[in-house]
């Protein structure tokens, strides 16, 4: 019998949903973080395009390229063990037609060793994940704040929030569920609605800005980490405050090299 830890599937959510256990799921770009959060539980780790922002230094997700997101695919799923990898498919990846979204999500899948791919949109998306799942490609949902029509939604703000656009957004998660995606995220929802969302549902919910009755909780790594210090939301809650301690120990090794007091002779070879 080998030691690994028994690997997350899609299964896995559906089944926590119905027991009524939360779903734990971090954005990850690299093996290192990958090791550790795969060693804190993390159910499942999402290689989101928001690396383009995070540790690219990018305005949006928009020029996050499908090579980029297969390299950081790769490298997160060479470090977990037991968590779920899910790669966010970048802008103009799956949009254009659904032969495009095939060949693309496939090429993902085929390349990183990933075990399932991301896709933002609702009603009008629904058939494209109906075709990646035909071809056996599990797809995860993304509604609500949709990062890549950001400028089409006039910023980063809640969704959902007059009655039209709350019926907007049940339809979506809705045609999601029917096309076959295995769990949705709802960003930037009101608490109320993601609630019923959540309820409506028979897939997991996971949400981000979107309250506490979603079946689960996903929030950007170096966010809640506090690492990405500039950043600041109302939904982000900082667990850890690590630029903090980055800042400090860089300022610490500056100062021992220019006093002359690092290396010492403990860190140095005779002979
Ligand atoms: O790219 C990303 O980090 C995401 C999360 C915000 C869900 O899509």
């Amino acid at each position: 019998m080998s030691d690994a830890p028994k690997q997350v599937t899609t299964l896995d959510l559906l089944e926590m949903k119905s027991a009524g256990k939360r779903i734990v799921m971090l954005t990850c770009y690299d093996a290192l973080f990958a090791r550790l959060l795969d060693a804190a539980g993390i159910d499942v780790l999402l290689v989101g395009d928001s690396v383009n922002q995070v540790l690219g230094g990018a305005e949006s997700t928009l020029s996050a390229t499908l090579d980029q997101m297969i390299y950081h695919t790769r490298i997160v799923r060479r470090g977990a063990q037991r968590a779920l990898v899910v790669c966010d498919m970048p802008f103009l990846t799956y949009q254009v037609s659904r032969e495009d979204a095939i060949r693309n999500a496939g090429r993902v899948m085929a390349t990183t060793g990933c075990h399932a791919v991301k896709v933002e949109g609702g009603v009008h998306i629904a058939p494209t994940v109906r075709a990646l799942v035909e071809v056996g490609i599990p797809v995860m949902g993304h509604i609500g704040l949709t990062p890549q029509s950001l400028h089409a939604l006039g910023g980063p703000r809640v969704q959902g929030r007059d009655d039209a656009a709350a019926q907007r957004l049940r339809d979506d998660a809705v045609a999601l569920q029917v096309g076959g995606a295995f769990a949705v995220v709802l960003e930037l929802v009101p608490a109320t609605l993601a609630g019923e969302i959540t309820q409506s549902l028979t897939i997991p919910t996971i949400g981000i800005g979107a309250g506490p009755a979603c079946d689960g909780q996903v929030l950007v790594l170096h966010d809640m980490l506090g690492l990405n210090d500039e950043f600041h939301a109302k939904f982000v809650k900082r667990f850890a405050t690590l630029a903090d301690d980055v800042r400090r120990a860089a300022g610490q090794f500056a100062a021992e090299v220019r006093a002359g007091r690092y290396p010492g002779p403990e860190h140095s070879f005779e002979k």
